[in-house]
């Protein structure tokens, strides 16, 4: 790292790179988990560019505690394919966010679904409609679960897209925001080799359960979607190189 971007990260205008952390951790002769805080170290303000148009927004905390038992969700849970139009709120969408990759160990890393390694190959994309959220603009954001925030990638409603990708399941669209939950292998078959791509899989799978009894939790509704073009949903979302789509949940609220 050179001394320009130390500085920045010193004085909270940018974040370390995982890479980086692990470097100056290596220098310092940090602990794991001290590295593991200086990759989380929050950036300051509420908006800052990262690169090009990538945006970061800080999202409302979550809440830890709920009024509806475990058990109904999992009773209740079903796939739903028809949403009405009423947007749902930036603090439902942080929920649902941290239920699905959010951070949930007080100063650590660990988070709110089981990985093979802790390695979290899974990222989380958020394509968000017009008046889909109340006060977030129309785009397609990626979940950065060490600040608890959004990265936005595109400033277009690319619902439609996503859903003619999915082999034209056009009942996608009608969702306020599609989540679609991606994974890079890389990140685990370096420890696991092919078998790690295994593990991503598996790992997805609780990802999304997470959020289908989070979203039951707030009264909201989820489906789920398998059946798409893997390219043209990792062209349509903006999704980082190597980020591969593994599953697609829109979500909303029940019509
Ligand atoms: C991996 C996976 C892929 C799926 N793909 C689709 C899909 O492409 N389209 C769809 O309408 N439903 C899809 N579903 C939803 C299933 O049809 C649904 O889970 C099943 O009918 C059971 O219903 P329930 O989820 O409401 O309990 C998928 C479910 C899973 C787990």
């Amino acid at each position: 790292m050179d001394f320009t971007s130390f500085l920045k990260v010193l004085r909270g205008d940018a974040r370390l790179t995982r890479r980086q952390a692990c470097q100056l951790g290596g220098l310092l002769g940090l602990s794991f988990s001290a590295v593991c805080q200086l990759w989380a170290r929050p950036v300051r303000a509420r908006s800052r560019n990262v690169f090009n148009k990538e945006v970061a927004m800080r999202l409302p905390a979550p809440v830890l505690d709920g009024n509806i038992s475990l058990e109904k969700t999992i009773r209740h849970r079903r796939t739903i394919r028809s949403y009405s139009e009423e947007p749902f709120t930036l603090a439902q969408l942080s929920q649902i966010l941290w239920a699905a990759q959010g951070i949930t160990e007080d100063g650590g890393f660990k988070r709110a679904a089981p990985s093979g390694g802790a390695l979290y190959p899974i990222d989380v994309y958020a394509v968000v409609g017009q008046n889909g959220v109340q006060g977030l603009r129309q785009g397609i954001y990626r979940y950065d679960p060490p600040h608890h925030s959004l990265e936005e990638r595109a400033d277009t409603d690319a619902r439609k897209d996503v859903a003619r990708a999915a082999l034209t399941q056009m009942w996608v669209a009608g969702a306020p925001v599609v989540l679609v939950l991606t994974a890079e292998y890389r990140r685990i078959t370096g420890k696991y080799g092919e078998r790690g791509k295994r593990y991503a899989m598996i790992e997805v799978g609780h990802v999304g359960q997470n959020i289908f009894l989070q979203c039951d939790a707030l009264g909201l509704a989820a489906g789920i979607v398998g059946a798409f073009d893997d390219n043209k949903v990792a062209r349509t979302i903006s999704a980082k190189k190597n980020h591969e789509p593994l599953i697609i949940m829109p979500v909303g609220w029940q019509r």
